[in-house]
């Protein structure tokens, strides 16, 4: 699908009190998420040239829907949904075949985010940011401008990470991403060898902080826009 995609977001805000995730945090993050998505990342300059022909600009806007805040004392969420129910402390989501849907909570256990790949259950469809990680704050620190989302986004429109998850031999079905052997974590020095290729460990599917992740591939590209096709599982933000 080349066409233009619009992208809803609906924000399911579980805090310890009213207002903790401030409208500020909610805005910075909608901002980021396009800056990544129609690469317009400050640091895209810093791109070395043997990956150069390889970024795409995606051409994804995101808009900035319903904020749905839930006042709740639960310090450490874990990764089972339990947020995504309001039968379990947390919040419904909202209308999956038409909004990305981002639940920000405390995940605790060092947890940043995670995400649901496309073709899953709608009543779990979306991502999840811990409050820290939700946005520009200071308490995220290294983690703390916005690219949790931009990678659990990333992983809902159905990216692996670059690594494949699998050592050398693994792939994540990505042809321009080269092979990789492991995550690379804080802001590697370029070139990084691993499995006989420099890693893009500026990409925002590899572990990196913040700061150093900046790119999508065409090939990622490709691997995302399949999905908006008729018939596709997110076909519904392009009708
Ligand atoms: N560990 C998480 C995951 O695999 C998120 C990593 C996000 N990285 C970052 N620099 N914010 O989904
Ligand atoms: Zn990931
Ligand atoms: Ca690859």
């Amino acid at each position: 699908y080349t066409g233009a995609i619009t992208i809803p977001v609906v924000i399911n805000i579980i805090e310890s009190s009213p207002g903790k995730v401030t409208d500020a945090q909610i805005n910075s993050q909608i901002a980021i998420l396009n800056e990544d998505f129609n690469n317009n990342n400050s640091r895209t300059s810093s791109i070395p040239s043997e990956f150069a022909v390889a970024v795409a600009d995606i051409d994804i806007t995101f808009t900035r829907g319903a904020v749905i805040r839930k006042t709740s004392s639960v310090s450490s969420w874990g990764t089972n949904d339990a947020m995504k129910f309001a039968s379990q402390g947390g919040i419904d989501a909202t209308d999956t075949a038409n909004n990305l849907n981002i639940w920000v909570c405390e995940i605790g256990g060092g947890i940043l985010g995670y995400a649901q790949f496309p073709g899953g259950a709608s009543a779990t469809d979306g991502v999840v940011i811990g409050t820290d990680f939700f946005g520009e704050t200071n308490a995220g620190g290294i983690y703390g401008h916005g690219r949790t989302a931009t990678h659990e986004v990333g992983h809902w429109l159905n990216l692996r990470h670059i690594w494949g998850d699998g050592r050398c031999n693994r792939d994540d079905f990505v042809a321009d991403t080269p092979t990789s052997d492991a995550p690379n974590y804080n802001c590697p020095s370029y070139p990084t060898v691993n499995c006989r290729s420099t890693d893009m460990t500026m990409n925002y599917m590899d572990y990196v902080q913040d700061d150093c992740m900046y790119m999508f591939t065409n090939g990622q590209n490709d691997r995302m826009r399949a999905l908006f096709v008729s018939g596709g599982p997110r076909e519904g933000f392009v009708n």
